[in-house]
């Protein structure tokens, strides 16, 4: 299969990605049209991702906004759903990830038995339960087909409490079948302090053996971040620039050997951090050696691949080859993967490295 090209040629591992933010423009296209439905930009790949891409630094919440665009074309239809999951592993065999955890809210892709319906979408006969079995089906033809490993995180988002517990239950349930830890994604100023329902289903994780990780201190203070590692238990904070504001905090977290998924051009985009990369909160976790890995986040709204954020390490941060090797098997250590096979995924990273096995 043809690589693209790349600014760490070896193999990588990707910990924070989104599932309905990792959408071909020709897939949206396709099922847009299969619903008769009209996106703006008309029917071209460009016109779409003029659309859909954000091309400035503005706030999360003008990220978000773009899902309203697409969303509607692929939610709800079941060949989509499976599709987008395949296409997914495509994509992270090309950017040369041999490990991938992907993450979504399955009540986002469906129609059914989910309230309120997202996306203004009619009823239709899509539950979240099919959509995890439809992505678990892709995900698996994906790994045969381009041979690489996928696993699956379940999202509960910080706006809609009131779908948590069944996040957790999807979890629990498919548990041994690609889905490997629970999330909470979604805008962090709607809650500083974490509501009932995500508590609830973060202990029912914690009791049952579902790994954590919380998307905070992103565009939310340390404060956020403090509390996805004391009360909900998180086991790696998704983004966390501004656990930096907390020095004691940072330190604590250091100490823990927390892990932190960074995404660069993510949060140049979101407005999450400095625009200037050398202000980076990531130059400073290169610094004191903090665990962490290098993340694309959304790569459709981004209009981007992994090779941008490697390149801005590299350009910006000063990445050497050995500092990329570190954030990987940083990454390899810290994934959700059972313990065996987490550690023939290091072994794997140790030889194409060409390091002795630690
Ligand atoms: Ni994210």
């Amino acid at each position: 299969m043809e690589q693209i090209s790349q600014t760490f040629n070896k193999p990588k591992v990707e910990l924070h990605v989104h599932l309905d933010a990792t959408i071909k423009p020709e897939t949206i296209l396709h099922f847009a049209k299969k619903k008769q439905m009209e996106l703006p930009g008309g029917e071209s790949a460009e016109s779409l991702m003029e659309k859909v891409v954000c091309k400035s630094p503005g706030s999360l919440t003008e990220f978000l906004s773009k899902f309203n665009i697409y969303m509607p074309a692929v939610a709800g239809d079941r060949e989509a759903v499976k599709r987008i999951a395949y296409e997914f592993v495509e994509m992270k065999a090309k950017e040369g990830v041999i490990y991938a955890e992907v993450r979504y809210n399955p009540h986002l892709f469906a129609n059914f038995n989910v309230d309120p319906i997202p996306w203004g979408q009619k009823e239709g006969d899509l539950s979240p339960e099919e959509v995890v079995n439809l992505v678990n089906e892709g995900l698996k033809e994906g790994e045969r087909d381009f041979n690489i490993k996928v696993k699956s995180i379940l999202c509960c988002l910080r706006h809609i409490p009131s779908w948590s517990l069944e996040v957790v239950e999807l979890c629990k349930k498919y548990k041994n079948d690609t889905v490997v830890a629970i999330d909470l994604a979604g805008d962090e100023s709607l809650n500083n302090k974490a509501v009932l329902e995500h508590l609830i289903a973060y202990e029912e994780a914690v009791r049952c053996g579902v790994h954590r990780t919380v998307h905070a201190g992103e565009a939310g203070p340390a404060s956020v971040v403090e509390e996805a590692v004391d009360v909900l238990k998180a086991e790696r904070i998704g983004h966390g620039y501004h656990t930096l504001q907390d020095p004691k905090l940072y330190k604590r977290l250091l100490e823990m050997d927390m892990h932190f998924e960074m995404c660069p051009w993510s949060s140049y985009i979101t407005g999450a951090c400095d625009t200037d990369f050398t202000n980076h909160p990531l130059v400073q976790l290169k610094a004191d050696e903090a665990n962490f890995s290098l993340n694309t986040d959304g790569p459709l709204p981004f209009g981007t691949t992994l090779e941008k954020d490697y390149s801005i390490a590299r350009n910006h941060m000063g990445f050497s080859n050995e500092d990329f090797m570190r954030v990987n098997i940083n990454a390899a250590r810290s994934c959700f993967l059972p313990d065996a096979e987490k550690q023939e995924l290091l072994n794997q990273l140790y030889s194409a490295y060409g390091m002795a096995a630690i």
